[in-house]
């Protein structure tokens, strides 16, 4: 049996391809269905327009407040000074003190999560400051993760002398995995997977829109052409010998294949559309009633990652 998993609601999109209107509807029917976590990032949308830097968190603020909801979990990723998707960033400890006092002051006890957001340094003493600065946020009950970490093993060693629990965010899908750059950390679910369908890969009986991820996103659609199709070959299989409902989506098997990868605790899910955050929904109702482990046998052995 599966450790239960977290099932965490993406805002990368926001302001960018999902409108305000529609980011309010996704978080409408996740929070109806009873889900908490929501992952933010100072630098969402990342769009390279500089007039949305912090655009996406600002409609979280708007939601929060417009509904006073008081409960969420907010998992925030720090460090990015910019949305131009540039790696510069800051770490020193005075600016994390700043941003998480920032963070605070906007979302107060739902802040739940602090997460490093991209850290190409390989200096040690320069990445002590930062985890003695992490380290007394953790003191107020807030939780501190890695995310984009360039030198994972250097966080490793440090934490000999910090404790720090990490949750570490990664890419993980049927294309490509971070799981093995982040070894020093495997053995204990601490996994949060994000880019599941690989930047939005659909079966060719979908189209993909003008405003689809893939397009302002320039996943290059054609390079994973093949994949895509070996893996509704396996599923049109699956279906056939199962008695469980036929599944139609790239996104079921991304979700299969996540689920039941080692180390998993939480799923980020990036749905656009209010429709595909309820198959979303549903389908990890089915994930979590023990379906489709099969499934995942045969995707991880087609998958380079598996
Ligand atoms: N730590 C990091 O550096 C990092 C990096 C990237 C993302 N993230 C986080 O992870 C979240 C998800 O990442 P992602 O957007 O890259 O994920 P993704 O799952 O690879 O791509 C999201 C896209 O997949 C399609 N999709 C999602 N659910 C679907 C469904 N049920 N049916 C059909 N299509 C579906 C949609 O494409 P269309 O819109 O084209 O329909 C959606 O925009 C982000 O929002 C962000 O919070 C973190």
């Amino acid at each position: 049996m599966k450790p239960s998993i977290d099932l965490i609601l993406g805002t990368a999109l926001w302001a960018w391809t999902v409108s305000k209107e529609q980011a309010f509807q996704l978080l409408d029917k996740f929070y109806e269905a009873g889900y908490r976590w929501i992952d933010a990032a100072t630098n969402y949308p990342i769009n390279k327009n500089a007039n949305d830097f912090r655009a996406s968190e600002g409609i979280l603020c708007e939601w929060i407040k417009a509904n006073g909801v008081q409960d969420l979990k907010v998992l925030m990723k720090i460090g990015s000074i910019n949305n131009l998707y540039t790696p510069e960033n800051n770490l020193t400890p005075s600016f994390i003190q700043i941003i998480y006092n920032e963070y605070l002051h906007l979302f107060g006890e739902q802040l739940a999560e602090v997460m490093v957001h991209w850290d190409n340094r390989a200096e040690a003493d320069a990445i002590r400051a930062s985890l003695l600065a992490l380290d007394r946020i953790r003191q107020e009950g807030v939780k501190i993760g890695l995310s984009g970490i360039k030198h994972p093993a250097i966080y490793h060693e440090l934490n000999s002398s910090f404790g720090f629990d990490w949750d570490i965010q990664l890419k993980h899908n049927l294309v490509y995995s971070d799981y093995d750059r982040y070894s020093a950390f495997h053995g204990q679910a601490r996994f949060l997977a994000y880019g599941i369908n690989a930047g939005g890969l659909k079966f060719p009986s979908a189209t993909y829109r003008k405003d689809s991820s893939t397009a302002v996103r320039n996943v290059p659609t054609e390079k994973y052409q093949d994949l895509v199709h070996e893996v509704a070959t396996i599923l049109t299989d699956y279906n056939a010998h199962s008695s469980l409902e036929a599944l139609t989506r790239f996104n079921e098997c991304s979700m299969v294949y996540t689920y039941y990868s080692p180390d998993i605790k939480g799923i980020l899910v990036g749905p656009s559309k209010t429709a595909q955050l309820q198959s979303t929904l549903t389908f990890f109702e089915q994930l979590q009633a023990g379906q489709h482990e099969e499934l995942y046998n045969r995707l991880a052995a087609l998958s380079s990652n598996g």
